[in-house]
């Protein structure tokens, strides 16, 4: 029973460049999950969410998903979980984050513009942990690229080999439809935002082609399949699984144009939940004790109720409610007793959950990112670094009198992952560091409207924090020494280097060829 629930999960992340495609697709996969009846109702129900949450102006103000959602629905035998990622490139590290919880990803790519620098940054993370990847070239219906340079930018800039499994016949308005490759099957294109299309069985080898398609097209689709066949391997599902080949697929979101047999090649080939390395050793999902981890903290998703919500991502074995876990950095015990799920964007209150899946803890405060819940073993989970920011301000008070509510503010909003905080050692000054401007925006906003405090900025040019350790004792204190005016700490005490220029920063590691440059905090 255990093992069949596990292995029926598919959980995993579509990750794209802002406006490629990635809530037209997600809308898709749900519509025929059943779990919504019409499209539009994911574009609808954002609107509906932004006017409802008025915690976060921010995100109506500028038309951004900040928060990382996700939405379970079952297809076939298969039970599916999506985890929705922030399309703002300022909250990347979020993405980053949710990537770790993760077994694989889709990666939406348009077709008419190819690799954008977004995808490009959250390829390098799949690669990092070696995430199966699947692409889907969106949006065949207006002019797009060549396919063939499509696949070359794909394999050049994302680092990875590919292998089509479905084949585009023209694009824009002589968009014919896909080639299943596959399954040897024609997929004729009609506009349309809820038909499936009807699938037409041909042998490309005979004149059926040609009655569907015309000669000239049929013709090049033949030239161009044998081309394939001979350019590219067989696809072999243990590459695939390695993170090393990622299967292509062609179509249209919109139009819901390609997206079935995007879906149930990913059921088929998508790994289930893969076992996770903890610090004291590797958590394999067949375990039958509970294990799991916190990704992602949100704060307040009802507006009426100022609480925050942990997603923890289960691990191995059962989760059930009403049960006392270790909350593993406390040292405590807890029981959950309204733990939810999330069926694109209802919650619902679920009595257990399996490996695989993300559940939704209520918290006032108790998680961090990166916190382990177990049966009772202490485990750390790995995989969730944080990573070396790229703009810094000083973060001062504005308003004495709230001075102990804006270190709660600040202490909780970073326990949540929105920024890093560094104490700089040289005149203790508080040091916020984030990957954009944005998340600045966003903790002067909730310091003021969830913690009643005040915060000013002052301007703080920097290069990089990169956490520094050294075998050498005498070396890493001589290094401290020199630059005094430019060490940290971090929240956990470790010791940061803050480099003003990329110049220095190559000096100092030039000069102290024994002390170790880090640049994630995880090493
Ligand atoms: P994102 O989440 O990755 O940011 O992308 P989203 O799905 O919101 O799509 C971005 C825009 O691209 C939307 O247009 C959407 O309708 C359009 N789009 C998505 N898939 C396709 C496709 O297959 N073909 C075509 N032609 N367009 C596609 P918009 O004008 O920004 O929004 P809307 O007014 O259509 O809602």
């Amino acid at each position: 029973m255990a093992n069949q629930e596990i292995a029926r999960r598919r959980t995993f992340a579509i990750i794209a460049h802002p406006d490629a495609g990635k809530t037209s697709l997600t809308e898709k996969l749900l519509l025929f999950g059943g779990q919504i009846q019409v499209a539009g109702a994911v574009k609808s129900n954002k609107i509906k969410k932004t006017a409802t949450s008025d915690w976060m102006d921010i995100e109506k103000q500028r038309g951004i998903s900040v928060t990382t959602s996700v939405m379970e629905f079952d297809y076939h035998d298969y039970k599916i979980n999506i985890l929705d990622t922030p399309g703002h490139q300022d909250f990347a590290e979020d993405t980053y984050r949710t990537l770790t919880a993760v077994d694989s990803v889709i990666i939406v790519v348009d077709g008419a513009k190819g690799v954008e620098s977004q995808t490009r940054k959250l390829m390098e993370v799949c690669r990092m942990r070696n995430t199966p990847v699947i692409i889907f070239v969106n949006k065949m219906d207006r002019e797009a690229k060549d396919p063939f340079d499509l696949l070359d930018e794909l394999e050049e800039e994302l680092v990875i080999n590919v292998r089509p499994l479905t084949w585009p016949i023209e694009s824009g308005p002589r968009f014919k439809g896909v080639y299943n490759i596959y399954e040897q099957k024609l997929n004729l294109f009609q506009p349309s935002k809820q038909v499936v299309t009807e699938k037409v069985e041909v042998d490309i080898h005979t004149e059926d082609l040609d009655n569907h398609i015309g000669t000239p097209l049929a013709e090049k689709l033949r030239s161009e399949l044998e081309l394939i066949e001979g350019v590219y391997p067989e696809f072999n599902v243990d590459d695939y699984l390695k993170g090393e080949l990622a299967p292509v697929f062609f179509g249209s979101a919109l139009n819901n144009f390609g997206v079935q047999e995007l879906l149930d090649c990913f059921v088929e080939i998508a790994p289930s939940p893969r076992p996770v390395q903890a610090e004291e050793r590797i958590v394999m999902p067949e375990e039958p004790k509970f294990t799991g981890f916190v990704f992602k903290i949100t704060a307040n998703i009802d507006p009426n109720h100022r609480s925050c919500v942990a997603f923890c991502k289960v691990c191995s074995g059962k989760f059930t409610r009403n049960t006392p876990y270790l909350h593993v950095r406390h040292n405590k015990t807890m029981r959950f007793s309204s733990p939810t799920q999330f069926m694109a964007q209802r919650k619902t209150t679920v009595d257990e959950a399996w490996a695989g899946d993300i559940i939704g803890l209520p918290d006032n405060g108790t998680f961090k990112i990166g916190d382990t819940l177990t049966e009772g073993e202490i485990l750390h989970f790995k995989g969730l670094p944080s990573f070396s920011p790229e703009m810094f301000k000083y973060i001062e008070n504005a308003d004495p009198m709230k001075t102990k509510q804006l270190n709660k503010g600040i202490d909780q909003l970073m326990d949540e992952g929105v920024a890093q905080l560094f104490i700089n050692q040289f005149n203790g000054r508080k040091i916020i560091g984030t990957v954009g401007q944005l998340q600045f925006e966003v903790i002067q906003y909730r310091l003021e409207n969830e913690y009643n405090a005040k915060c000013r900025w002052e301007p703080l040019s920097l290069y990089k924090a990169c956490w520094i350790e050294s075998d050498d004792p005498a070396e890493l204190e001589a290094f401290k020494k020199r630059k005094y005016q430019y060490m940290a700490k971090d929240r956990d005490g470790r010791d940061v280097f803050l480099a003003d220029s990329g110049y220095v920063l190559q000096m100092a590691q030039m000069d102290f060829k024994h002390i170790k440059f880090h640049f994630t905090s995880e090493f």
